[in-house]
């Protein structure tokens, strides 16, 4: 498959992808203050290591988790043995149970890499929203995708950690490549000894209105699309934040 996670999902969490998660978690926060009430159930599509659910554990919300790759649900279950995990295409799982928030997060509908794949995943999410529900969703614009051509190293007494990839704009895509060198114990060795991983993502983008239509046509008929950032304009904006409606 596309965009599985194989061995990189074992160091997901050290090598800092699980930050976003918790960045999330305060902003969601924040929303369930304001829009209140706070969910009862919540359905994380693509929910990776199962950060989010450990980040909102104790807001008492039951949380269901799915993600197509098994290790990060591996690790997922790991850390959350009392929260279901499912290993499954976020279009296609059927839970024949409704939430009343459905998210998509970290970059996760920019794995969608067509139309098609796209709206299936927002039919489903739909389908799984109970009518007072709301859908929330990131989605890296194409000026956020245009930041992957660079080369960003960082380095810390566990590992060494190079992010470089290419955006094509006549595709609206970009292949990010994402090699780790991970210090392994080595006790009483000479030297120390340090495993490579490297996982390749492909990652889409859309026009803001290809995106808005295709949520119409899913049958979201509340739409807001905020920049990620608040500094930045919807315009300019580097990443977008959903919040959809039934
Ligand atoms: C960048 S990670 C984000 C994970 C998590 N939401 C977070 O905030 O850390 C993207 C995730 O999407 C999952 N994924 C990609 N395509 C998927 C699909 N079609 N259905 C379900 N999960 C998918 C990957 O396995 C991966 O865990």
């Amino acid at each position: 498959m596309l965009n599985a996670y194989g061995d990189f999902s074992e160091y997901y969490d050290l090598l800092g992808w699980n930050v976003f998660a918790r960045n999330a978690a305060v902003r969601l926060n924040a929303f369930f203050k304001l829009r209140g009430p706070k969910p009862r159930s919540l359905l994380d599509l693509a929910c990776g290591t199962g950060e989010l659910e450990r980040s909102l554990r104790n807001t008492g919300i039951k949380f269901v988790g799915v993600d197509a790759s098994p290790g990060m649900v591996k690790i997922a279950r790991r850390k959350a043995p009392k929260s279901r995990f499912i290993v499954a295409d976020a279009a296609g799982v059927r839970l024949h149970q409704k939430f009343d928030m459905v998210l998509l997060l970290f970059d996760s509908a920019n794995h969608m890499t067509s139309y098609s794949h796209l709206r299936r995943v927002f039919r489903n999410a739909r389908r799984h929203l109970n009518d007072n529900g709301c859908f929330i969703f990131d989605f890296l614009t194409e000026r956020g995708l245009e930041e992957w051509e660079q080369i960003n190293i960082r380095r810390k007494k566990d590992y060494t950690l190079f992010c470089y990839g290419h955006y094509y704009p006549e595709k609206m895509l970009a292949d990010i490549f994402i090699e780790a060198f991970i210090r392994q114990p080595a006790p009483g060795g000479p030297h120390e000894n340090y495993r490579r991983v490297f996982q390749k993502i492909v990652e889409k983008t859309y026009p803001l209105n290809g995106i808005v239509s295709s949520l119409a046509e899913c049958g979201f008929a509340k739409i807001t699309a905020s920049p990620f950032d608040l500094d930045e304009k919807v315009a300019q904006a580097t990443r977008l934040w959903f919040v959809c409606g039934k």
